[in-house]
């Protein structure tokens, strides 16, 4: 039989905040070196999951366990540095305004690497050709570039340390029909392209559509606990009658 191997596991999984339970015993494991999207109404609990995978919040009961290792064991050192393991991917590009995109994406290089500028400036460029921004735009600031380029150049940042994991929290939230389009492809190709390391890939999205043409897994969180784990396939016809409704309403 085939072993199968998880990136991240959440094994009953509770959250509460005073006496509001946003996550109610969830159980589901995110599978290495796949892409696997989590779905839920709004308030369902996505963002809260994430912020569990990057140690920002524990478990009122239950466990996680991200690439092997219980964060609760960690201290606040040792969860900054076990979070250069993930690239993260904000709705807005999260850019720093006062930087140009080069030093932008060297940043974390310079906090958690020992480079030489020769090296930095290798690496950079490579990663900048990699997500497809254009050579003109290499030296100019945020604010001078469209959201388009802004998000090749927020993903070219998130993979500067070679993340084993990618997280992407509403990754195409307000860009128009064509650049959703094209950051769609962008995440499928940077996932593809880091399979020599078996990069797993995070989405949080509400856009049905694209999770249903880039996903291997889908997730679907409800009333605090995933309530369908599937291959995409056999998401597209579940039938549950909750994710019938949101797959409707969406499409
Ligand atoms: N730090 C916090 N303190 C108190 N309540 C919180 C906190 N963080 C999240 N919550 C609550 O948890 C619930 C789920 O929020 P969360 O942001 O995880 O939802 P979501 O699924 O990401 O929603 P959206 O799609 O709108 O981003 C909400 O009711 C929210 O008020
Ligand atoms: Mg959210």
């Amino acid at each position: 039989m085939n072993e199968e191997k998880f990136s991240i596991e959440f094994n009953h999984l509770t959250k509460t905040f005073g006496d509001h339970t946003v996550l109610n015993g969830l159980d589901f494991n995110i599978h290495e070196g796949k892409i696997t999207t989590i779905l839920g109404f709004s308030g369902a609990g996505k963002s809260t999951l994430l912020k569990h995978i990057l140690g920002i919040f524990h478990p009122t009961d239950g466990q996680v366990k991200v690439l092997g290792q219980d964060l609760r064991n960690l201290n606040e050192k040792q969860i900054r540095e076990f979070r250069t393991n993930f690239g993260m991917v904000f709705q807005y590009a999260a850019l720093f305004d006062s930087m140009t995109i080069f030093e932008n994406v060297a940043f974390p290089m310079r906090e958690f690497e020992n480079l030489s500028e020769e090296q930095i400036k290798k690496k950079v460029i490579s990663l900048l050709e990699q997500v497809g921004l254009e050579e003109h735009a290499y030296y100019k600031l945020p604010s001078e570039i469209s959201g388009g380029m802004r998000k090749r150049v927020g993903l070219a940042r998130a993979l500067a340390l070679k993340p084993k994991v990618m997280l992407y929290d509403e990754p195409t939230t307000g860009l128009d029909p064509i650049t959703t389009h094209m950051v769609d492809d962008l995440i499928r190709n940077t996932h593809q392209g880091n399979s020599d390391i078996k990069m797993t890939s995070v989405i949080i999205s509400h856009d049905i559509a694209a999770t249903l043409r880039i996903s291997d897994y889908v997730a679907f969180l409800e009333k605090g606990r995933v309530v369908e784990h599937s291959a995409v396939e056999d998401f597209r016809n579940s039938s549950h009658p909750v994710i019938r409704k949101f797959i409707e309403l969406s499409t």
